[in-house]
């Protein structure tokens, strides 16, 4: 979600009213979600709201319907919606301490559920769906008790588990927005006689460069003429100063040349934020947005998974991970193929379905004709109330965040995520795993985003190579068991972007046929299992790669630490954290995506819209 905040001294209206700036903030956040966007001004002792889904483009024609009068303090926000579905109600900003506080959020609270239950225990009545209102009536409740909006927001913040950036404004303290902010982020613009907040600089690049970064739990409150930050605990903080040096439209792109660079190094947040808010206090996996009986899940006896592109090849490490835990058997179909072919589905068939966008038409229709046919649906989804989430008798949102490039990255690692959650989720109910298992395995996967940023701070090795193979003309991928979508992954990735030729193989497949095209100096990336991994494998992609590399091919190896094995064979080895076999994949991909990407650039081409795709092919 974007958000911004603006407190300006009442002289400075001449040049802007609050309301300017929260729209100009949001016009340059909107790229962090469309679903719907809100505005909230206080003056003369009154908040006043209007909010609306869809595109910011709604809002405009709201408030020129019923226009707002003038302010100089207000809070503004744009929408990626997690809990609850995009509409009017579910739009920021939340009102609470009957209407005169209101309040926007970006994350997710993990703890909301019980936090609900206990505000509705105290009377609480809740206008929406999402987490964020129970936010909303904390603080209020805690300003009724407190008479403070720091203070209110602070002992509100000290309540809330998950990531959170919060900002509340109070008609009994018009003079400040506070803030707070945990896993999740913010930023203060520091003016003269103004003040802003922003959950990055384009929210107020316009109007200032001079800002200040915020730690880890902190409240922030801005005055027109002061910001003072305390920690949760009360105590007096400082954040880090610094000036924006970025234009405009790289400020969008925090800083990145595109918005697929910005995409990959979002992808330990994209992946921490699937995770969040999934298991109860006592370690269990709770996926209760499923919508779906437990009972059912028990009974299933097969999973069809359906995706088109990228996410089916999140589909192919889905297979490797639930056959494994769950012991049902998982086809991978295109969804274009699958329709068409009579396939066998009945009751206790399930289909997952893959789907950054919610709208491919192909992925759509092969859900509608599965339904038909009387099997139940559940999709794997990053677009909240997109048409194939809705369709489908189940959903588990991936909490990637909008994703704006054509070729998909983050959405990608945080769809092998969910597939994971899904996965051991049903090992759970059917006993499958023991209980320790499933937590260490959710241990690891917490650890997953801290590697992915190891993998990312040594992007340098990999854009290195990327610029002098710029004039490749062919490169192969090769991988096998959860390396094999990954080489084909790394391979739509180098056609998609960069426009070479480029094919991923199960590399026990090569002396099958593909190793007649490797030639003098052909390149190949090899994904290597980890050696720690299921028996001979580690050592026959070892021999895989000795194949190649006798008949003339330049060997590239993405391998797990430590793999001492693979450097003779290597002319260039791309070290990852070592993981456990099956949750390798999140980590393989990433050298794979920077090593395109990096390409791409070099080549002069458009990364983030390449020539003849769509991010989004409603078409069949
Ligand atoms: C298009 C995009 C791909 C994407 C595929 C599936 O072809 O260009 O990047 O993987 O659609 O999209 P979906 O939104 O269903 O995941």
């Amino acid at each position: 979600c974007g958000i911004v905040g603006y407190i300006g001294l009442p002289e400075k209206t001449s040049q802007h009213g609050a309301l300017d700036v929260l729209l100009e903030g949001l016009r340059r956040l909107e790229y962090r979600g469309y679903d719907s966007a809100g505005v909230a001004t206080v003056s003369s002792g009154t908040v006043s709201m209007r909010k609306k889904s869809g595109k910011l483009a709604n809002l405009l024609a709201e408030i020129e319907a019923e226009p707002l009068v003038p302010a100089s303090v207000g809070i503004g926000h744009t929408r990626w919606a997690t809990h609850g579905a995009p509409n009017d109600q579910n739009a920021h900003p939340h009102l609470a301490d009957d209407g005169k506080l209101a309040v926007i959020h970006n994350g997710i609270i993990e703890n909301f559920a019980q936090l609900k239950a206990k505000l509705l225990a105290t009377g609480e009545v809740f206008a929406s769906e999402t987490d964020t209102e129970v936010a909303a009536k904390l603080i209020g409740q805690h300003f009724t008790a407190t008479g403070d909006l720091t203070e209110a927001m602070r002992q509100a913040a000290n309540q809330l588990e998950g990531a959170f950036t919060l900002l509340a404004v109070h008609a009994d303290q018009p003079d400040r927005v506070v803030a707070s902010r945990r896993n999740s982020p913010l930023v203060v613009g520091l003016g003269e006689g103004e003040n802003f907040l922003g959950s990055d600089v384009s929210g107020f690049i316009d109007f200032t460069r001079e800002a200040v970064e915020l730690e880890q739990d902190q409240v922030v409150t801005i005055t027109a003429e002061k910001v003072e930050i305390i920690d949760f605990d009360g105590t007096p903080a400082e954040g880090k100063r610094f000036s924006v040096n970025w234009d405009a439209a790289a400020a969008e792109k925090g800083g990145y040349g595109t918005f697929m660079e910005k995409e990959i190094h979002d992808q330990p947040k994209a992946v921490e934020d699937t995770l969040l808010g999934r298991t109860d206090a006592s370690g269990r996996l709770v996926l209760d947005e499923l919508r779906i009986d437990p009972e059912e899940l028990k009974n299933i006896s097969k999973i069809i998974v359906l995706a088109c592109g990228t996410s089916a090849y999140a589909g192919m490490v889905a297979k490797y991970a639930i056959e494994h835990w769950v012991r049902v058997p998982v086809e991978v179909e295109l969804s274009h193929e699958f329709r068409y072919r009579d396939p066998i589905i009945d009751d206790s068939t399930l289909i997952v379905s893959l789907s950054q966008s919610g709208e491919t038409m192909d992925t759509l229709m092969a859900v509608r004709y599965a339904k038909e046919q009387g099997a139940r649906t559940l999709a794997i989804c990053n677009t909240n109330g997109s048409t194939i989430p809705r369709e489908s008798d189940a959903v588990l949102y991936t909490h990637a965040g909008p994703e704006i490039a054509v070729a998909s990255t983050k959405a990608f690692l945080a769809q092998i995520t969910a597939s994971y959650l899904l996965g051991l989720y049903m090992a759970q109910l059917r006993g499958k795993l023991f209980q320790g298992e499933i937590e260490d395995i959710l241990a690891d996967l917490h650890k997953i985003p801290g590697k992915i940023q190891e993998v990312l701070d040594g992007g340098e090795q990999i854009r290195k190579l990327a610029r002098e193979m710029a004039q490749a003309p062919s490169v192969l991928f090769l991988g096998r068991h959860v390396g094999y979508p990954v080489a084909m992954e790394g391979a739509l990735k180098l056609k998609e972007i960069a426009y070479i030729h480029a094919e991923g193989f199960a590399a026990g497949e090569l002396k099958h046929g593909p190793i007649a095209l490797i030639d003098q100096g052909q390149p190949v990336f090899v994904v290597v299992p980890s050696p720690h991994g299921r028996d001979s494998l580690h050592a026959k992609v070892v021999s895989n790669i000795q194949e190649v590399r006798a008949r003339g091919a330049k060997t590239i190896t993405v391998a797990e630490a430590g793999d001492a094995d693979v450097v003779d064979y290597s002319e260039q080895v791309f070290y990852v954290p070592e993981t456990q076999p099956l949750l390798m994949p999140l980590l393989t991909t990433v050298p794979l995506q920077i090593f395109a990407c990096a390409l791409a650039a070099e080549k002069g081409y458009d990364v983030d819209q390449p020539r003849n795709l769509a991010k989004s092919v409603t078409v069949e």
